[in-house]
């Protein structure tokens, strides 16, 4: 099973004091040479972590997969043409979501979907749909071409009692069979944790995980150990 780290909240944690650090390329290259197979980053419409800029730099540092998260707006997809990432992921956006809340809805809008996907394939970048475990989407993904899917793992990390979580994960356990069953790749995430990744780690077909949230919350306190020495030497 590979692992995308998302490194959006890095430049979040940046953004609020708009200032120069944490830098994003530098998280990168750490969270490559901890083992992450693959770097993710969303430049969203409100640009409100990553910024071009990071992209750019991001696209000469990054030796493994560089997956650019994305919506369909014209003008982004224009920057991923130009960025050339390795692998785009399509996304919904709503400006006032905290993050990304659902998957697209392909089966509602296949032709504006079908068209980004396009272009981004003239120029050369494999693109991931970014969907909701539901045959009807994945249907719909595959009516427009494309080969590898993400499902949205959301409502089942979110669930509130076993049952609801019970029935979320066969959701994305028939989910990937299907998918697989047309021959799609798959990968999932969204609201993964230390306490629930390891179910869907168990879920036969799910080549990738992209995780974002729990690792920049986990860093920032297995990281203060340290860091609160460092700057204790210094005061001393
Ligand atoms: N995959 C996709 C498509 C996402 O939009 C996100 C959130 O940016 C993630 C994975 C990672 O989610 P989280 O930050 O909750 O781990």
């Amino acid at each position: 099973m590979k692992i995308g780290v998302n490194i959006d909240h890095i430049a979040s944690l940046r953004q609020i004091r708009n200032g120069t650090e944490p830098e994003p390329v530098l998280a990168a290259l750490v969270c490559e040479s901890s083992g992450a197979d693959s770097i993710v980053a969303h430049l969203r419409e409100d640009r409100r972590h990553i910024k071009e800029t990071d992209l750019y730099l991001l696209r000469q540092a990054v030796k493994t997969k560089l997956n650019l998260e994305m919506s369909i707006a014209s003008d982004i997809v224009e920057i991923a043409c130009q960025l050339q990432p390795d692998q785009a992921t399509l996304v919904p956006e709503k400006r006032r979501e905290v993050t990304t809340e659902g998957g697209m809805d392909v089966a509602a809008d296949p032709k504006r979907i079908k068209e980004a996907v396009e272009r981004l394939a003239r120029n050369g970048i494999p693109v991931s749909l970014f969907i909701d475990p539901d045959k009807k989407q994945i249907t719909a993904a595959g009516k427009i071409g494309v080969k590898m899917i993400e499902l949205h793992t959301g409502r089942f990390a979110e669930a509130k009692n076993t049952n609801s979580r019970n029935k979320y994960l066969k959701e994305l356990i028939n989910a990937t069979r299907f998918a697989k069953s047309k021959s799609f790749q798959v990968f999932a995430g969204h609201g993964l944790n230390y306490n629930n990744v390891s179910e869907i780690a168990g879920i036969k077909g799910i080549e990738e995980l992209n995780i974002g949230y729990s690792i920049v919350c986990r860093a920032a306190i297995v990281g203060l150990d340290a860091a609160v020495r460092q700057m204790k030497a210094l005061i001393n």
